[in-house]
């Protein structure tokens, strides 16, 4: 995935430092290479690095060099590793098309065995190389670059955005399933980008390309086709952006960007595993003597999480423990039998590491889970699983822990369905549930929002609290806690909810919060509604966090008690539903408070030691 930024001089000019100016606004979608093409003297050209825009610039003199009609793209690594070939755009075998993209292609295997049949060499091992070589091969037999553009939209499943590069045409050709696209309008040029904000100060006018529209832009002519139909006109809108969040895609913080993208980084998650790897790891879990789990912070609650799922799904009990643990009274007990499962957003994480070193020595297996596949993490694992949810710059986590805790159900799905505890059909329904429930989550997140923002109004003079939760969701309870201290620093424990009352209900009184993640098990959630009411009546601002059409929660009453209504979905995906609006009260609490929300002090995104 990545940020596409493309130029098309409308009056035979340089566009290159306008391209350069467009993606260096993109650092949030992608960060790892940095890519350009452009047609020079009739040819067509690609320069493409590993390292970001400025490096890159740099580094290949890119700026030396002139042309009208430029695709530039900063690349976020999710199939193959940040490399100079993993990096976009890509070209077809006769270097007439460039390609750059944005997304996954859910169907890049079987597309990539039938390119290489037809004869096409690939130079990456990147998903978006396989349309080059597609419409190389429609190209061939019919010149239209619409037509073989509707083509390949109807054949790429996942969920992309594409914008390519025509040589012989001089055109800049941009389609997509379900991402944003926009084209910038000019005087001087038209510009083709996957995020609004980045065409502020550029162009003053937009017109939005809505998902299965295909775009034409040539130095003359802007055209919109839809199913082969070249579309009205569409007048341009004029771009109204607030210049101080432009780095941040329009919003005035990137935890809350990268919040609103939970929805889409779970299904790009899901699109981007690749169920050979998948499977492969269920193996290693299905031949293990022994599992351990091991990570810190945000990715050990996730970590807790895949407890649950392995222990009810596939009948196996990892022990779970922090990577500063783990070394201390753990890693003796590991040999050429253990299967290591670590996870780490960054792969960086310096005990997670230093714990792997340690059982790599004694002959474990290490399965690794990371947002960044070329970290350290990533390198030292025998096998490791991308995470995909995408760059994340808030240094609280959220969307790669949403993902983290998507991959850890689908690894736990997939060794079920291995082992014969499920049937492959129960599998492609779970499937289809975890979709289900990200265009779910998509559509309630802005009212998720607002009622955050006035659950916060209850809690913001309190001086503490808790958060409460039993099962599947009492690591939500720790995270939840974990994001409001981060956020907002707002001291928050979390509680096992079977624990309330046995300590923990002390210090429960007036200008004290309480949050219950409602427990999605039916006897734990029948135990539940007393200790809210018990919170209620001593006196504390309650939040309680649970499905749509939950009416004890409805029923219950107090004038220092919110509900926020979550949309029901299976009970194995409540971990994930309950964490994104959790995380919009941390950060709407942080934002009360006038906490520093994307730079909690102390903390860095990758703590080293
Ligand atoms: C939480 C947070 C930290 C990290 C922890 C592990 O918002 O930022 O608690 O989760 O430092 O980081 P990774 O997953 O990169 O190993």
């Amino acid at each position: 995935m990545g940020g596409i930024f493309a130029g098309v001089s409308r009056k035979n000019s340089n566009v290159i430092p306008v391209v350069i100016e467009g993606l260096k606004r993109l650092r949030f979608k992608g960060y790892d290479s940095t890519g350009f093409a452009l047609v020079e003297d009739g040819v067509l050209n690609v320069y493409k690095d590993v390292g970001w825009v400025d490096l890159v610039v740099e580094k290949l003199g890119i700026d030396k060099h002139s042309s009208s009609i430029v695709l530039g793209h900063t690349r976020y690594a999710t199939h193959g590793r940040p490399t100079t070939e993993n990096s976009h755009p890509f070209v077809d075998c006769r270097q007439r098309i460039a390609v750059a993209g944005d997304g996954s292609i859910g169907n890049y295997e079987k597309l990539k065995d039938r390119v290489l049949m037809g004869g096409h060499k690939l130079q990456s091992r990147s998903d978006f190389e396989i349309p080059a070589h597609l419409i190389e091969e429609i190209l061939e037999g019919d010149e239209d670059p619409i037509h073989a553009a509707e083509r390949v939209l109807e054949e790429l499943e996942g969920i992309y955005s594409l914008t390519l590069l025509e040589r012989d045409t001089a055109s800049i050709i941009a389609f997509s399933n379900s991402l944003n696209l926009y084209i910038g309008v000019s005087d001087d040029a038209f510009y083709l980008t996957n995020t609004l904000t980045s065409l502020y100060g550029l162009a003053e006018r937009y017109i939005p390309i809505e998902p299965l529209e295909i775009a034409l832009v040539t130095r003359d002519s802007l055209k919109i086709f839809h199913k082969g139909v070249e579309l009205p006109s569409k007048p341009p809108q004029v771009l109204r952006v607030d210049p101080a969040h432009i780095e941040k895609g329009g919003y005035p913080h990137h935890m809350l960007r990268e919040i609103y993208e939970v929805p889409f980084s779970l299904l790009r998650s899901l699109y981007t595993l690749q169920e050979k790897y998948l499977q492969l790891a269920s193996r290693l879990i299905l031949g293990a003597d022994d599992v351990y789990i091991i990570a810190n912070g945000t990715s050990l609650h996730a970590g807790m999480v895949a407890s649950y799922y392995l222990s009810e799904l596939v009948g196996i009990s990892p022990i779970v423990v922090s990577a500063a643990e783990f070394p201390l009274y753990y890693v003796e007990n590991t040999g050429p039998g253990s299967l290591i499962i670590a996870i780490s957003q960054s792969g960086e994480t310096g005990d997670v590491l230093s714990s792997l070193y340690e059982a790599k020595l004694r002959g474990a297996t290490i399965l690794g889970l990371t947002n960044y596949i070329g970290s350290r993490l990533a390198r030292l694992s025998n096998v490791y699983l991308p995470i995909a949810a995408g760059p994340e710059l808030a240094v609280p986590a959220t969307k790669t822990f949403t993902s983290t805790l998507l991959l850890l159900y689908l690894l736990s799905l997939s060794a079920s369905k291995d082992s014969g505890k499920i049937d492959p059909a129960i599998y492609t329904q779970k499937i289809k549930a975890i979709k289900d429930a990200a265009y779910q989550l998509n559509e309630s997140v802005p009212r998720l929002d607002e009622e955050a923002k006035k659950a916060v109004n209850l809690v913001k003079r309190c001086r503490g609290g808790y958060v409460v939760s039993r099962g599947i969701t009492y690591p939500i309870a720790l995270e939840a806690a974990l994001k409001l201290k981060e956020a907002s620093y707002f001291h928050a424990e979390g509680v096992e909810a079977g624990e309330f009352k046995h300590g923990p209900f002390v210090l429960v009184e007036e200008g004290f919060f309480t949050g219950f993640v409602m427990p999605v098990e039916k006897l734990s959630a029948e135990a539940t509604y007393p200790l809210i009411q018990s919170a209620i009546d001593a006196g504390a601002f309650v939040v309680a966090f649970g499905f749509e059409g939950d009416e004890k929660l409805s029923q219950t009453q107090g004038t220092k008690y919110a509900v926020i209504r979550i949309p029901a979905t299976e009970r194995h995906l409540a971990p994930i539903a309950y964490a994104l609006p959790l995380q919009l009260f941390a950060y709407r609490l942080g934002v009360e408070l006038g906490r520093p929300i994307d730079t909690p002090r102390y903390l860095t995104k990758a703590v080293l030691r």
